[in-house]
């Protein structure tokens, strides 16, 4: 079984794709590391974030286990990866590594942005989460200044404004929700009462189609 769960940053994705995919038992991916660790490992080799060649190359040969969580949960480290998502030669490179975990025997849970729509248009079950931007922002920037990081909320507002727009409008497979996805909006919930509701989607969605 494969469950895609594509959304908005810190719609609360990652952490609903973390717990949907230990409460089914499901090897979890979480996409979004992948292009963070190519746009700091970029930022580390001194490539051009904008030349596609080059970045692909540190895409084909990333090692994840080259970084601390801090360095790839930083707000630059969201905006370089952002940035390098832009490019069509880095998203091929990443391509074969998600369809692989995705089509692993055991089945997974990915999440990202374009897994409903390019990496498994095929998943059994497909969420998007959203929620309201001042929200997303309030709560990225509690764990950013938990975790030291001194960025206002004003300019993380506007960060994650350009990373919405910059996502959204990208060529090479946007972020956008499927059109056979549910959409979960946890503006108003609990990351815990989000959880519940992803997953009794999920059943839904499953039992539909048994
Ligand atoms: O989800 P996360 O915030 O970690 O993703 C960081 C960036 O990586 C996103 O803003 C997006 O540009 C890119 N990304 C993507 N496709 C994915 C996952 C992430 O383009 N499947």
């Amino acid at each position: 079984m494969i469950i895609a769960i594509d959304g908005t940053l810190a719609s609360g994705k990652g952490t609903i794709a973390r717990r949907i995919a230990a409460w089914y038992g499901l090897p979890y991916l979480d996409t979004g590391r992948l292009y963070r660790a190519t746009g700091v490992a970029a930022i580390r080799a001194g490539v051009n974030l904008e030349d596609g060649d080059l970045v692909a190359a540190v895409a084909a040969s990333l090692d994840l286990n080259d970084f601390e969580e801090e360095d790839l949960r930083s707000a630059e480290a969201g905006v370089a990866a952002s940035k390098v998502a832009v490019l069509p030669e880095v998203r091929a490179a990443l391509l074969d590594l998600q369809r692989a975990f995705a089509n692993q025997a055991a089945g997974a849970v990915l999440d990202g942005r374009d897994i409903g729509t390019v990496i498994c248009p095929n998943a059994d079950a497909k969420l998007w989460i959203d929620a309201d931007l001042e929200v997303r922002a309030q709560r990225r920037h509690k764990e950013l200044t938990a975790s030291g990081d001194t960025i206002t909320l004003e300019d993380l507002t506007q960060q994650l404004r350009e990373r919405d727009a910059r996502d959204a409008s990208r060529k090479d497979a946007p972020m956008k929700k499927a059109a056979d996805a549910a959409l979960i909006d946890t503006t108003h919930l609990t990351i815990d009462a989000a959880v519940d509701k992803a997953r009794s989607e999920i059943d839904m969605i499953l039992a539909r189609k048994d």
